[in-house]
């Protein structure tokens, strides 16, 4: 039995756990606002807000309902477009208005929401984050312009914001007044409600990936979830090490003061992958397992050197990221394993990180190359070099011998030169619909000419985008 609250309403159902919320939302509940396009997260159409209690406020989330499974929203609050109604148009809705933001209507409800939720948002509101709140929601006839427009009118309405998020965009009409209810009711809803993430085999995460792969076999699943998992929602700095949870989000990791500390282009690099909606729901232990060749966190973190903590419910191991994968979607992992935990050493001031993308589309699209290179300087000289690439083989790949090319050797031109060569040897991408082999061979000469532009800034750098 599930339980949870779908706009003013208390939900009780019996309804298979893997049935997507937009199934339940439209088909269910004759909630027709929240629209279908492409049942694969990519256009927004299906956006709804979770909220949930965290340290005692509500905290709102957008999410693609097509990809969200009833089991993820139990014992939360479900917003769709006909929770934020009211008789009036609400501020976002008039800015839309007023804006000329919306044409056909079929993707607005989904931009509204996305909107509406960046409302909901205790984070100091700037222009670039109000109109970034909307990177999930795709619009075929208005034109983006008008819908920019729109959000630069709520991102300045926000300014006046000197209270919680949720009390301000109550007062402004943004939501209805009966949000302020929601967490008492949340609370008497969590004390009754049945854990999913002890029983069941079929593992699930965000759902963010199998919900686009195996979508019809996900009813008849015995799910185990594992996105809520509140002894894996963490993320911690001990002795110089990392560690986090297989419930963490791409989300906690960009909101991770630990990870923005460390890594001061987190923002940037976070930027290249997926939306936020999807962000809000993939967990990084997901990325690792799901195993795609261009998996940008297998990528970031195999040049960290990631370790994991699986687990079978009896013994735990561990296991270097960097021997997890064994060939193309096979895995050093029993059907029972899973992953519990990953930790990884911090990058100190001696170390040098970047992460670099190339996809078709810069912004919602996976990687047609990618890769990531973490360097330890010894004064001048390479102490430790890692380096990994992904799109240029059958799996996330390790450049081991790349790396160790490196060491103990001065950075110059003509070495960044012989490491372009060395490279190659390691790699055996193909032709796909992302490139030709070719292609990508050349593309991952240019992100290693990046990573050493953007970490080195000192080199000549015209002699290294001219390298061949
Ligand atoms: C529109 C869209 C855009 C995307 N863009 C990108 C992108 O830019 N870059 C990118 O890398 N990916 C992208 N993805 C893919 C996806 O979002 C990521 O791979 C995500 O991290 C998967 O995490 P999840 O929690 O959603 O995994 P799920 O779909 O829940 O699970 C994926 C796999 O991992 C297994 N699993 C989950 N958790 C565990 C665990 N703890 N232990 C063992 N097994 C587990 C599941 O059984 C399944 O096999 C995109 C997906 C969509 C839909
Ligand atoms: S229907 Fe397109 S993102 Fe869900
Ligand atoms: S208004 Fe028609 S798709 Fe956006």
């Amino acid at each position: 039995m599930l339980k949870f609250i779908l706009n003013d309403k208390e939900i009780v159902t019996h309804l298979h756990p893997g049935t997507t919320l937009l199934d339940f939302i439209r088909y269910n509940q004759r909630l027709m606002g929240t629209k279908i396009g492409c049942r694969e997260g990519d256009c927004g159409a299906c956006t709804v807000l979770i909220g949930e209690r965290v340290n005692l406020r509500m905290e709102y989330k957008s999410v693609t309902s097509c990809l969200m499974a009833l089991g993820n929203v139990s014992g939360k609050h479900v917003v769709t477009i006909e929770g934020i109604n009211a008789k009036a148009l609400t501020p976002v809705q008039e800015a839309f208005a007023t804006e000329g933001a919306t044409q056909c209507g079929f993707c607005t409800p989904g931009f509204i929401v996305s909107l509406t939720g960046y409302c909901l948002n205790e984070s100091k509101p700037t222009d670039a984050d109000a109109i970034d709140s909307m990177n999930g929601n795709i619009c075929r006839c208005t034109g983006y312009k008008s819908i920019q427009k729109a959000a630069l009118s709520i991102s300045k309405l926000l300014q006046a914001r000197n209270t919680e998020a949720l009390s301000f965009a109550i007062e402004q009409q943004i939501v209805p007044s009966w949000f302020k209810n929601i967490p008492a009711r949340l609370m008497n809803l969590a004390e009754t409600d049945t854990p999913l993430e002890n029983i069941g085999t079929k593992k699930l995460g965000g759902g963010t990936d199998l919900y686009v792969q195996q979508h019809d076999e996900m009813t008849r699943q015995n799910l185990r979830f594992f996105s809520d998992k509140k002894e894996w929602k963490f993320i911690e700095e001990k002795s110089g090490t990392c560690s986090f949870g297989a419930s963490v989000t791409v989300t906690d990791i960009a909101q991770s003061e630990i990870f923005q500390r460390h890594f001061p282009q987190l923002k940037e690099y976070i930027q290249l992958v997926s939306s936020t909606p999807i962000r809000n729901m993939a967990t990084i232990a997901g990325n690792f397992v799901n195993a795609s060749p261009i998996g940008d966190f297998s990528i970031f973190f195999l040049a960290l050197d990631a370790q994991l903590t699986l687990s079978n419910g009896a013994s735990k191991r561990e296991l270097p990221l960097r021997s997890f994968y064994k060939g193309y979607k096979q895995l050093n992992k029993t059907e029972e394993e899973w992953i519990e935990k990953i930790s990884f050493p911090l990058p100190s001031k001696q170390h040098h990180f970047n992460f670099e993308k190339v996809s078709k589309r810069t912004h919602l699209d996976i990687a047609s190359v990618n890769s990531a290179f973490c360097i330890k300087m010894d004064k001048d000289q390479v102490e430790e070099a890692s380096l990994s690439a992904g799109g240029v083989g059958p799996v996330p790949l390790y450049l081991r011998a790349s790396g160790e090319f490196l060491k103990g050797k001065t950075i110059s031109v003509q070495l960044i030169k012989e490491l372009l060569q060395q490279v190659q040897e390691e790699i055996s991408p193909i032709s796909d619909a992302r490139g030709s082999a070719g292609y990508k061979r050349l593309l991952l000469q240019q992100l290693i000419k990046a990573h050493f532009i953007k970490l080195f800034p000192a080199l000549p750098q015209k002699e290294i985008l001219f390298l061949k």
